[in-house]
C-alpha cells in the first residue's frame, strides 16, 4: 500500500513512497505507535507501550516491508520486533485521510442560496426509521451540505425521539434532552423562545462542547410566517478567507466569550470564531452575537474585531445566502450547527416544534461506522 521501500537509518524510518516521495520518522515515534499484538491491544485499540519509558536515542538495526507492502517490520537492537501498519503510516504523513477523519474538506459542498439544489437535501422518515442504508444516506447529506430536511415526520414527540435515536442518543444540555419549543413555553429566558425575528447564529457558544447537530421536528402551526433560516458559516469562512484575509485572520485569533445566565445557571465559555483542527482545516464556526459577553481588546485589536465581525455579519445577513424553509408539520430540519448557521422569520399565530442537540463526535461515529458496515 503506497511504500515503495524503507530502510534503518540512524535517524529513524526511512521511507520512500511509490509516487517517490520520502519521509523518515523518528524511531522513538516508530515504537510508540507499533500495532503487533504485544505493542498494541487489538481488542481495544488502546496502546500497551510503555510510551515514558522509550529513550530518545532508541535506534532499529533494520526495517522490512511485509504482508505485500502493507505492513513494516522493525527489528531492534535488543532482538525485538514491532510492527506498524502501512495505512497507519500513510494516514499520519498525510499521504491519506487521517484514521478520525471522515471525509477532507473539499467533500463538503460549500453553497449560498442560488449555488444550492433546487430540490433541497431532503430525507423521507419512514426510511430512516426502518433502514441502516437511508440513515447513511442522512447523515452523508447532513455532512455535505450543513443540513437536512425529513419529509413525513410523525408530528408527534415520541416521532422526533425516535428519529433522532437513529443517529445517537440526544445530547443533554441545561434546555433538557428532548425540548418543546415555542412561544406558548416560556421554559428559559431566551429569545428563542419569542415570535421575534431570530438573526443567524450558532447555539451553545457558551458550552465548549457546543451541539454538533441541532434539529427541530415542526408539530404544530396554525399562523404566519416563521419560516427558519439556514446559512452556510463555511461558505461565509471560504469566502472571507479569499476575499479579506486579514479579516479572516482575526476571526482565527481573537477568542470570543459566550455566556448564559438564567436563574441557577450561569454558563461562559470562549473559542474564536472561526476554530481549524490540528491538519488546518476549518473545524468550527461560532458566531451568536446575542450571547457574546463583554470583553475588551487592546485599541486596534478591538478596532480590527468590530471590523471583521461586521463582515461575518453582513454575509450572515446577506439574504442571497440564506436558504428559508417553512417547517409544517410533517417536516424536520437538521443541521450541522459547527457549520451552518440558524435563524428564524417572525411569526404570528401558534407554532410548537420538538428537538434535541446531538453531540458531534456521535454524530461522526455514526458516520464512520454505517459507511464501514454498508459500503464496504
Ligand atoms: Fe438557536
Amino acid at each position: 500500500m503506497m511504500i515503495k521501500n524503507v530502510a534503518a537509518s540512524p535517524s529513524g524510518l526511512n521511507i520512500v513512497w511509490v509516487d517517490a516521495s520520502k519521509v523518515t520518522l523518528p524511531w522513538r515515534w516508530v515504537m510508540d505507535h507499533a500495532e503487533d499484538a504485544v505493542s498494541m491491544n487489538h481488542q481495544t485499540h488502546q496502546r500497551n507501550i510503555d510510551t515514558f519509558s522509550l529513550s530518545s536515542e532508541l535506534c532499529a538495526h533494520s526495517a522490512t516491508l511485509q504482508a505485500l507492502g502493507n505492513s513494516v517490520c522493525i527489528q531492534w537492537q535488543d532482538g525485538i520486533e514491532t510492527t506498524i501498519s502501512s495505512l497507519r503510516l500513510a494516514q499520519v504523513t498525510g499521504k491519506t485521510l487521517d484514521d478520525d477523519q471522515i471525509s477532507s474538506g473539499d467533500s463538503k459542498q460549500l453553497w449560498r442560496q442560488g449555488s444550492m439544489l433546487k430540490s433541497l437535501p431532503a430525507v423521507d422518515f419512514e426510511q430512516v426509521l426502518n433502514s441502516d442504508q437511508a440513515v447513511l444516506d442522512w447523515v452523508n447529506k447532513i455532512d455535505k451540505y450543513g443540513f437536512c430536511i425529513i419529509n413525513h415526520t410523525a408530528p408527534t414527540e415520541e416521532g422526533t425521539i425516535a428519529l433522532a435515536e437513529r443517529i445517537a442518543p440526544a445530547q443533554r444540555t441545561i434546555f433538557g434532552t428532548y425540548w418543546p419549543l415555542s412561544s406558548k413555553v416560556k421554559l428559559h429566558d431566551d429569545t428563542a423562545y419569542t415570535q421575534d425575528f431570530l438573526s443567524p447564529h450558532t447555539d451553545g457558544c457558551y458550552y465548549y462542547n457546543a451541539a454538533g447537530l441541532q434539529m427541530f421536528n415542526c408539530l404544530e402551526f396554525d399562523g404566519e410566517g416563521g419560516e427558519s433560516i439556514v446559512v452556510d458559516g463555511f461558505a461565509i469562512a471560504a469566502k472571507m478567507k479569499r476575499q479579506c484575509p486579514d479579516l479572516y485572520a482575526v476571526l482565527c485569533d481573537v477568542i470570543v466569550p459566550g455566556h448564559y445566565k438564567e436563574k441557577g445557571v450561569h454558563l461562559a465559555a470562549e473559542r474564536p470564531t472561526f476554530r481549524h483542527d490540528r491538519h488546518g482545516n476549518l473545524e468550527q464556526v461560532t458566531f451568536n452575537n446575542y450571547d457574546r459577553s463583554p470583553f475588551l481588546l487592546p485599541d486596534q485589536q478591538q478596532a480590527l474585531f468590530y471590523q471583521a465581525y461586521a463582515e461575518f455579519n453582513r454575509h450572515s445577513m446577506d439574504q442571497a445566502n440564506w436558504i428559508k424553509i417553512p417547517l409544517r408539520p410533517g417536516m424536520a430540519l437538521i443541521f450541522d450547527n459547527w457549520r451552518c448557521l440558524h435563524g428564524r422569520m417572525s411569526y404570528s399565530g401558534s407554532r410548537f416544534f420538538y428537538g434535541c442537540y446531538h453531540d458531534r463526535a456521535d454524530f461522526q461515529s455514526r458516520i464512520r461506522t454505517l459507511s464501514n458496515d454498508l459500503t464496504q
